[in-house]
């Protein structure tokens, strides 16, 4: 709740908590998000990310943060990519990297962990910075509640 000066307590939130080892054969996915990430279009945040989405058959979907000067219709790495691949007509999906230049490394947003949910369900979340830093999560412990079709 804000207080009398209108600053937000600060609330520490539990970070998601696995970690797990790196899969086996993640590399050229993970090397395809950083490739993608050069081809951000970031003008207004500088914040440069890309994406990597590895399908059933093995073959590699990419994209990068597309911004616009109503910054709100931006279009974030991870939801390029599910989209390009939806697009073209692939529909089952093994996991999934998230490349940007952070040391605490960047996960998907809540918006694209809950399109990642609709595509992949709990598919393998892989983290990786340019110093080859990684981490990965399923998507499950990033996103522990989703909504999904099954409600409707
Ligand atoms: N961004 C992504 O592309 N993916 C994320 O997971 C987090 C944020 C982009 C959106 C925007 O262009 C910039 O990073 C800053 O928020």
């Amino acid at each position: 709740m804000p207080g009398a000066g209108g600053r937000m307590k600060s609330v520490r939130v539990a970070q998601a908590r696995v970690s797990r080892p790196p899969a086996p054969g993640i590399r050229p996915l993970l090397a395809a998000a950083i490739a993608a990430r050069a081809h951000a279009f970031a003008p207004y945040s500088k914040f440069q990310v890309g994406a990597a989405i590895e399908d059933a058959e093995g073959r590699i979907h990419t994209g990068c943060n597309v911004e616009n000067a109503t910054y709100g219709l931006t279009l974030c790495a991870e939801r390029v990519a599910v989209f390009k691949a939806i697009s073209e007509g692939v529909r089952k999906f093994r996991r999934v990297a998230v490349a940007a230049d952070t040391d605490v490394l960047t996960p998907p947003c809540g918006a694209c962990r809950q399109i990642l949910w609709e595509f992949c369900g709990d598919v393998e979340i892989a983290l990786v910075n340019l110093h080859g830093k990684t981490e990965t999560y399923r998507l499950k412990d990033l996103f522990p509640k989703p909504f999904d079709g099954s409600y409707l």
